[in-house]
């Protein structure tokens, strides 16, 4: 079992072996979920309805763009909803989705009741600690990544980089917990 500090430090993609103990509480409501790795301090997880992306959402070109407030569901399944202050997005109730083991796609979604896809599994999400895991066969997966979208500022949200050799890639975990507010920078200036 690692130790906390090895889970910290880890190389990402990692898998640990499931076990009640480690099981910690995490966030049950009204949480957001925001991505930490190297130039990428915290930034938020939004959608536009359907593809999820990480950074700013003011630099989106939709009007449906809001940052995402999750609640934790049946069968530990996320259920996301717009947290609009500004903007009136028509999406709500969407459920967090990672591409599942059968799928050749990589892209983070999210889905509706009517819109649920296939080759995608859209429960079984797991906090260790403030750490956002998806469960599977047993074990604890973290294989979250970014890549570019082509617009400034912001990133698209992935799952599972094997076999992907997109450039600009970084490797990110998934945190319940913000930037700090003496933060400089959520996003480098290389996310383009
Ligand atoms: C929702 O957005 C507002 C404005 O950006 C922010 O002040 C507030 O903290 C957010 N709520 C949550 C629960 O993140
Ligand atoms: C939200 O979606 C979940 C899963 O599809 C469903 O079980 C639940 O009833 C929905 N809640 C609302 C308020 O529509
Ligand atoms: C990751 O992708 C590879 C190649 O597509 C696949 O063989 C593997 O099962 C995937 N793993 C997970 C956890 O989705
Ligand atoms: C997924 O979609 C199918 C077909 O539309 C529907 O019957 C099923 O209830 C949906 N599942 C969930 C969890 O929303
Ligand atoms: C479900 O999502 C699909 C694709 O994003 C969209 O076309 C459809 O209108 C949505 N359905 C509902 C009930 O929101
Ligand atoms: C928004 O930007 C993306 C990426 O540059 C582009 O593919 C899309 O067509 C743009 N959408 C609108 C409505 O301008």
């Amino acid at each position: 079992m690692p130790t906390l500090k090895n889970f910290l430090f880890a190389p990402l993609p990692m898998a640990l072996a499931a076990s009640p103990s480690l099981m910690r509480r995490g966030p049950k409501t009204d949480f957001g979920l925001y991505a930490y790795g190297e130039g990428i301090g915290g930034a938020q997880v939004f959608t536009t309805g359907e593809g999820a992306f990480v950074g700013s959402v003011s630099a989106s070109n939709s009007t449906e763009a809001a940052p995402v407030l999750f609640d934790v569901g049946t069968g530990n399944a996320l259920l996301g909803s717009p947290n609009a202050t500004d903007t009136a997005p028509t999406w709500s109730n969407l459920t967090l989705s990672v591409p599942d083991a059968t799928s050749s796609s990589h892209q983070v979604s999210f889905t509706n009741s009517t819109n649920n896809g296939t080759g995608v599994s859209s429960s079984g999400f797991v906090f260790y600690g403030q750490y956002l895991f998806h469960q599977a066969d047993g074990a604890l997966q973290s294989e979250w990544y970014v890549l570019p979208s082509g617009q400034d500022g912001i990133w698209t949200l992935n799952w599972n980089s094997t076999g992907d050799d997109t450039d600009g890639q970084v490797i990110v975990t998934l945190r319940a917990v913000g930037p700090s507010p003496d933060a400089t920078s959520l996003v480098s200036d290389t996310a383009s």
